[in-house]
């Protein structure tokens, strides 16, 4: 067995169908009394349910959030904790919502309970990115992770295909990811496969029937599991790519992943036959690469690059930008096949099969 060290990071979870209904015991347990309540546009009425169950307890609130956390965004939230001496954040919504009171409460001592609505993962880590002058930076500290999380279903019920489909794929690639990851270990090998099973499982029911509970709980089972991978080792080469993608190129996290990681698991396949065997076992087919394109085709996630608003003369800039971000990838980054990786993906061509 390889060798392995493990962090275990603290954190309390939620899980059910109507577990909203527990905020405000859960925020008695965390001392919030004076909070900031953030959400996303999709998760607002939720936010006003919230607010009016809370009452008083809620001192501020912010209800438009920008993908990829901008640091205007982040400041004008800062000022706002500040000038309502809130002790608390709670945010509701995606992964770019989680990721607003990530860089608050990086800068301030609040408690922090989030509630999730898409695939995103992001409220089991403690990486946090910020998008200053079109690059998104990132960083990891245990202060950002939240310290509890309340996963609730039926908010989940209502998600639009297109965010669904994205959502599922970067879910995904959390659990791929973590299975080849530097610092893998046997917990997290177990958590990821049985994400990627329980996402494949959920995607596909809820691809015929979107508010199938039984099918949105499995993907919401699948992303907490992807999102515990996702922060308990470190990514590779396919969420560098995402970032430059999101971060300069303004693609919706879920979309690149989308269109990005069967092309990855192509090119990692030969340098992980084990890890690639276990997940294809995990998903149900014979080859893990075709077998996620074939999945983003049956859920509707999008499968090439150039449906999602980027240019053939960014690849250029996007590949150079993705060769020096440098960091681990089980198989060695080329430039030649960055490059076209990207043209593959722009194109919508299927992964490659040798
Ligand atoms: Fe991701």
């Amino acid at each position: 067995m390889r060798p392995f060290v493990y962090e275990l990071l603290p954190g309390r979870v939620v899980f059910g169908s109507g577990t909203i209904a527990r905020l405000s015991v859960e925020l008695d347990a965390l001392e919030a009394s004076r909070v900031v309540l953030i959400s996303d546009n999709m998760a607002k009425s939720e936010a006003d349910r919230i607010e009016s169950d809370l009452g008083e307890r809620v001192v501020g609130r912010i209800n438009e959030i920008e993908p990829h956390v901008p640091i205007e965004e982040v400041e004008a939230a800062r000022r706002l904790a500040d000038d309502c001496q809130a002790n608390a954040v709670v945010t509701i919504g995606g992964g770019s919502t989680t990721g607003v009171g990530k860089a608050i409460v990086l800068d301030r001592e609040l408690a922090f309970l989030a509630i999730p609505t898409t695939y995103a993962g992001s409220e089991m880590t403690p990486v946090y990115g910020i998008t200053a002058g079109e690059v998104k930076r990132t960083g990891r500290d245990p202060r950002v992770k939240p310290k509890t999380v309340v996963y609730d279903v039926d908010l989940t019920l209502g998600l639009p295909r297109e965010v669904t489909a994205g959502s599922t794929m970067n879910a995904l690639a959390h659990c791929v990811e973590a299975l080849y990851a530097q610092e893998r270990n046997p917990i997290v090998s177990i958590m990821a496969l049985e994400g990627a099973k329980a996402l494949k499982r959920g995607s596909v029911i809820v691809a015929g029937d979107p508010g199938d509970v039984e099918g949105r709980s499995d993907l919401l089972y699948g992303a907490f599991l992807a999102g515990a991978s996702l922060g308990a080792v470190g990514m590779a080469i396919h969420h560098r790519i995402c970032h430059v993608l999101g971060g300069t190129f303004g693609l919706a996290h879920g979309d690149a992943n989308a269109v990005i990681l069967p092309h990855v698991v192509a090119y990692n396949r030969e340098a992980e036959p084990e890890v690639m065997a276990a997940l294809a076992d995990a998903l149900g087919v014979v080859d893990p690469a075709l077998g996620l394109r074939e999945l983003a085709e049956t859920i509707g996630a999008p499968t090439s690059l150039s449906d999602l608003g980027i240019r053939e003369p960014d690849l250029d800039k996007a590949t150079e930008m993705i060769v020096e971000g440098r960091g681990y990838n089980p198989r060695p980054v080329e430039r030649e096949w960055i490059r076209q990786l990207l043209e593959d993906a722009f194109a919508g061509r299927p992964p490659s099969t040798h």
